[in-house]
């Protein structure tokens, strides 16, 4: 069975509100309860240098999104969750594929382009304000899915142009350097629900009109206080169409709760009552994860072990990748190119792992897969006959799925995950076929 494996950033800006959580966050750590699936999610730290170049702002960001998503239910032992920047090989495969990018694809990038209309709506220079970061994002954004040949990247409609160009930038690389990257696929979630603000627009840092998710219990009676409505008393029946706090009150009770809401409004329940309904309602789903957050919060060390734990199961995945790519774009060690005094493919070989068979003191034989620096990968059981171990090399070598059906015969090694194991397997089998 293969598995689809799901990829996906959090840019680091601000405070979480209920608008991100019930539009994004909550549907998100939903969706990694689904069988079959494999999900990253990850701070995108990088990007918010983009935006942000206030030190303590990224920071302080940082830990509040990563303790929100903890407290809000992600399970980091389900998910991969990890800080970008904690993954050297990003910013590696960022250069690889700045390399193999046109340039004019970037142009025509809309988060780029839309700072260029800007300027010359002002009669600026085009170029004023925009970083070559900004410029750069798109790569930066592929060489994140790309790392970990993720299937799918659940994203906003604002961000399928960005997936569009992952896509054509790891076909430009796989059709230079051979079929090394999945081309992902944007998945778009289209029934999120955008919740209303305290002003009845759409609830959003910009307008400031937002109710942080994890703030005190007073401040958020307060500011569900501050919802804008109308004047009408109580008893004067009132419409839920439009109606922020309606909204708001639906995202967070039972389809009972909301309907029963519905009526009320009909009969004319006066705004105090329904602003305090809604109040207990939300306060009862956030209470416990409010909980979870302020501990988090002060045990910031928590947090950050548990990103490590993400980074070191991240690079497991992403380390054998880059050695693969690097000596695809032949960056290689030169010691085997100057021993052979030759050509490149003897230097590429020289960075692969191999197959070593061997006979044990039980008279059994086995065979072992050690990486070019000496790891051991994968370690057989006992075979009766050299031949059988024979065999099931090769068809670890041949069949894209023999690690699984194998299994039975293989050895677990500790501290490598199948992942590498896949990769080194894939990196022997392109260097036979090239
Ligand atoms: N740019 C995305 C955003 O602003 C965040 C992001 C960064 C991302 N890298 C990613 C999303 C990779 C999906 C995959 O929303």
């Amino acid at each position: 069975m293969t598995t689809t494996r799901f990829l996906t950033g959090i840019t680091p800006s601000g405070t979480p509100h209920l608008g991100n959580y019930a539009g994004m966050m909550r549907p998100a750590i939903a969706a990694t309860r689904t069988p079959g699936v494999e999900n990253f999610y990850f701070l995108a730290d990088y990007h918010a240098l983009i935006k942000c170049q206030e030190p303590e702002r990224v920071h302080r960001s940082t830990l509040e999104i990563a303790a929100s998503w903890l407290a809000a239910g992600l399970d980091p032992e389900r998910v991969t969750f990890y800080r970008q920047s904690d993954i050297p090989e990003i910013p590696e495969l960022t250069w690889f594929l700045t390399c193999v990018t046109g340039k004019g694809l970037l142009n025509r990038a809309h988060a780029y382009k839309a700072v260029q209309d800007k300027n010359a709506e002002a009669g600026r220079d085009s170029d004023d304000g925009v970083s070559a970061g900004l410029f750069m994002y798109p790569v930066l954004m592929a060489a994140d899915i790309l790392a970990f040949n993720a299937h799918q990247v659940p994203v906003g409609r604002d961000q399928i142009q960005h997936i569009e160009m992952a896509r054509d930038i790891a076909a430009s690389f796989n059709h230079l350097y051979g079929a090394h990257f999945t081309l992902p696929e944007a998945a778009i979630e289209d029934k999120v629900a955008t919740l209303l603000g305290l002003d009845g627009r759409k609830m959003s840092k910009s307008y400031d009109n937002t109710i942080p998710l994890f703030c005190p219990p007073a401040q958020l009676k307060k500011l569900i206080g501050s919802i804008v409505t109308d004047s009408r008393a109580p008893g004067e029946p009132k419409e839920v169409e439009g109606s922020a706090l309606f909204q708001l009150y639906q995202a967070f009770a039972t389809p009972d709760e909301a309907a029963a809401m519905r009526r009320a409004y009909a009969d004319g329940i006066a705004w105090g009552d329904a602003k305090q309904m809604l109040f207990e309602c939300i306060d009862r789903e956030i209470a416990p994860m409010r909980a979870r957050y302020d501990d988090l919060m002060a045990h910031p060390e928590k947090v950050e072990a548990a990103l490590q734990r993400g980074a070191e199961r991240a690079r497991a995945i992403a380390r054998p990748l880059l050695q693969q790519l690097r000596t695809a774009v032949g960056l290689r060690p030169l010691s085997a190119t100057l021993a052979q005094g030759t050509a490149t493919p003897k230097a590429g070989k020289a960075a692969l792992p191999t197959f070593k068979q061997y006979r044990e003191a039980d008279g059994k034989f086995y065979f072992k897969l050690v990486a070019a620096d000496g790891r051991l990968l994968l370690q057989s059981t006992g075979f009766a006959a050299p031949r059988d171990a024979g065999q099931t090399i090769a068809r670890l070598q041949k069949e894209a799925g023999a690690l699984q059906a194998l299994a039975p015969l293989l050895a677990p090694v500790a501290g490598v995950g199948a992942d590498e194991v896949s990769a080194a397997l894939q990196a022997l089998a392109e260097a036979a076929n090239a």
